[in-house]
């Protein structure tokens, strides 16, 4: 049995990209490994938010864990914040990782692009996602195609640590979906689906209603032309709606572009915000149930609990090679 982990941030309203991209393979590893899912909080300060906003968004975000399929008797649900030991060994990595790795990150050249001054939480973020990971020795991580790069320096630190203190660390995995690992934007399959896009109808939020979506849908960009095929270079924006509508429906890239032969967009679009429908109203309404049921804090507490127990013995493992007085 493997151990997978991976987190997502509250940093907003999770979209379809989370979804198809992290969260449905977080169910669908769950039953097979050991697992350990969490919402990164202490990642999304490395922006300002709003102290109530973020407290309100964690626990939307942990109940959408579950409203998704995650079970949380079989798999870690559970805060960062709520495991000390993340920040600490993320402290010990930082000490072991160049600022030319940092300054070299896509996500951090993205969020800090045209900003006058840039949180140095921000620069040493990947440090943090690093000691995520390599704290419970993680051999699999769930992740869309953005995070490749984190987890490359995640490898790097691991190597370095093990070459520089002896063999501690194994070496994970990224587990990246075929299809739908970079969800783009419905105005523009040039830029990556995202949660902190200004503009609402560039993304579809796991909680919008049915009518919102269906209207979202109706307005994505499509390219020229009226053919539904899977051509990402010369079609970007209907094979952006292909890859969603293959992870909604559960039928193949074929299987769309034969059931769509001789029809147009029109009627393609219509099916697809019926799939994406059928796939996140069951979720809200779980949502909804998680929400005002209470159950929440107890599924956080014990998932933090298990958690830690791990987390505390790899964090005095890496101490004492360090050097530290135990
Ligand atoms: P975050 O919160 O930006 O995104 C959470 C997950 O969703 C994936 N994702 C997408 N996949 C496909 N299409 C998209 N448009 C799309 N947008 C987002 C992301 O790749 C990610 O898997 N650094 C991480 C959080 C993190 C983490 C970790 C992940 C912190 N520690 C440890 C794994 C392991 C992040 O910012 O994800």
């Amino acid at each position: 049995m493997a151990r997978v982990l991976s987190g997502i941030q509250p940093s907003g309203q999770l979209t379809l990209g989370n979804y198809i991209g992290a969260l449905q393979n977080f169910v669908k590893l769950q039953h097979e490994h050991e697992c350990y899912f969490m919402v990164v909080d202490l990642h999304a300060i490395t922006v300002p938010q709003d102290p109530e906003l973020l407290r309100e968004q964690t626990k939307t975000v942990a109940a959408l864990f579950i409203a998704a399929g995650i079970d949380p008797n079989h798999a870690n649900v559970y805060l960062q914040s709520h495991v000390p030991a993340h920040a600490e060994l993320g402290w010990l990595l930082t000490t072991l990782t160049y600022m030319g790795e940092l300054e070299r990150m896509t996500q951090f050249k993205e969020k800090s692009a045209g900003k006058e001054s840039i949180g140095a939480g921000l620069f040493v973020y990947p440090a943090l996602m690093a000691a995520d990971i390599l704290i419970y020795n993680a051999d699999l991580v769930p992740v869309g195609d953005d995070q490749k790069q984190h987890l490359e320096l995640t490898r790097d630190l691991a190597e370095r640590f093990n070459a520089r203190f002896g063999e501690t660390f194994k070496l994970p995995e990224p587990y990246i979906p075929k299809v739908g690992a970079r969800i783009m934007s419905l105005d523009d399959a040039s830029k990556k689906m995202s949660k902190s896009n200004p503009n609402p109808n560039s993304y579809i939020a796991m909680l919008d209603e049915p009518d919102v979506i269906r209207k979202k849908i109706r307005r994505a960009q499509t390219d020229s032309g009226r053919e539904v095929k899977y051509d990402p270079e010369n079609k970007p924006e209907i094979s952006n709606l292909i890859s969603i509508y293959t992870h909604c429906s559960g039928m193949s890239i074929p299987e769309i572009e034969a059931h769509y032969e001789g029809k147009g967009y029109g009627d393609f679009k219509k099916d697809l915000a019926e799939h994406v429908v059928n796939t996140l109203a069951p979720i809200q309404e779980r949502y909804r149930e998680i929400r005002s049921s209470g159950e929440l804090e107890d599924v956080l507490r014990r998932g933090a609990e298990r958690a830690s127990e791990a987390a505390e013995e790899m964090l005095r493992t890496v101490k004492e090679k360090m050097g530290f007085v135990i």
